[in-house]
């Protein structure tokens, strides 16, 4: 039975999720809440190595295989962390999640978005976050913070940014309970006002 709570932030690269997690980690824990700050892919354990690879491997990889990946990490994240967390009461927070695949290998790389939802529930043995953040950025602004220095999915290109950033957007459209929009190419401060505002909402 669920006694915690299960958070994901999600967007296109650069758009200042990670910080916008760490904060509210910060908050959550001044609060005297007991959290699990995490993310995928790569976490603790074999994530590490699955990281790795889908982020660093220089040769071929095929788009279903990179899908595949993914979906492995994060069945071994839900399986050997994640639920242990909830059903120990803690607040998750995690840094990327199914909305992650449905947006970069469904709209991004074209893989067929019901084939996704299917095995995304295959991946989590049918769980959903309660809570998912949306941080929604232009490309312009979202390169600007990414910077120079690239991984393997951050130098996918423009077009690519886009189709993601759109396919976050419509998943919030099917999804407006759950996935929240948060319009993130404002300032750290007042991007973090929001996620509280939503989140207290969200627990009252
Ligand atoms: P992340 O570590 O969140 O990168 P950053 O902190 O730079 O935003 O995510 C790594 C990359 O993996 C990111 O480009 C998105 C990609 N990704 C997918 O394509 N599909 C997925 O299912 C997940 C979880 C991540």
């Amino acid at each position: 039975m669920q006694k915690g709570l299960f958070i994901t932030f999600e967007g296109a690269d650069g758009c200042g999720k990670t910080t916008q997690l760490n904060l509210l980690a910060q908050y959550l824990e001044k609060q005297g809440k007991e959290i699990l700050v995490t993310r995928e892919p790569g976490a603790k354990g074999l994530g590490e190595k699955l990281r790795e690879i889908l982020l660093n491997y220089d040769g071929e990889v095929s788009d279903r295989c990179e899908f595949f990946l993914f979906l492995a990490d994060r069945a071994q994240h839900i399986d050997t962390i994640v639920t242990p967390a909830i059903q120990s009461g803690k607040i998750v927070l995690c840094d990327r999640h199914i909305d992650s695949t449905t947006a970069y290998q469904g709209y991004g790389r074209g893989i067929d978005i019901d084939r996704i939802n299917k095995l995304n529930m295959a991946a989590t043995n049918n769980k959903k976050p309660d809570l998912t953040f949306v941080f929604d950025v232009d490309a312009k602004t979202a390169a600007k913070r990414v910077g120079k220095s690239k991984d393997r999915m951050e130098s996918a290109g423009s077009a690519f940014f886009n189709r993601v950033r759109q396919g976050y957007l419509e998943l919030a459209k099917q999804e407006p309970e759950r996935i929240k929009v948060i319009n993130a190419a404002r300032s750290i401060e007042e991007v973090q006002e929001e996620v509280k505002k939503i989140l207290l909402n969200f627990v009252k």
